[in-house]
């Protein structure tokens, strides 16, 4: 299977690999694997007091369309809102990165993580943790 020139530069090149201080209440982690071959992603997200996400950070312990999803979804967290982070699909990660199908579970946990980091977010802040539909 060949990978996409996207994926190859997003792996070769990660962006935002690292850790950001799990003790700040700004700071939502989200940690999550993937059932169908026991890959793991933490995803960070910081916020700052507007909702606005100036920090993602994400370690991968997976295949190269994880960490190439993981390395996008980072780049697309920052700047945006919390709630506008809600609305990342990982069928967005697929088509920017033309994942094949046996690839989109990859994305999938890509867009678990920065469900699970926001919750973790809301959490942490005294807010509601939301539902979010199971993907398959
Ligand atoms: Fe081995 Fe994903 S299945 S790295
Ligand atoms: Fe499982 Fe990519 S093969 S996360």
């Amino acid at each position: 299977m060949a990978y996409s020139e996207k994926v190859i530069d997003h792996y070769s090149n990660p962006k935002n690999v690292g850790t950001l201080d799990k003790a700040k209440k700004n700071v939502g982690t989200g940690l999550v694997g993937a059932p169908e071959c026991g890959d793991v992603m933490r995803l960070q997200i910081e916020v700052d007091e507007t909702g606005l996400i100036t920090d993602a950070k994400f370690k991968t312990f997976g295949c190269g369309s994880a960490i190439a999803s993981s390395s996008l979804a980072t780049e697309w967290l920052k700047g945006k809102t919390v709630d506008q982070a809600v609305q990342i699909d990982n069928m967005d990660l697929v088509e920017e990165l033309n994942l094949p199908p046996v690839k989109i579970h990859c994305s999938v946990l890509a867009e678990d993580a920065i469900k699970a980091a926001i919750n973790d977010y809301r959490k942490k802040n005294g807010l509601e943790e939301l539902v979010f539909e199971e993907k398959g």
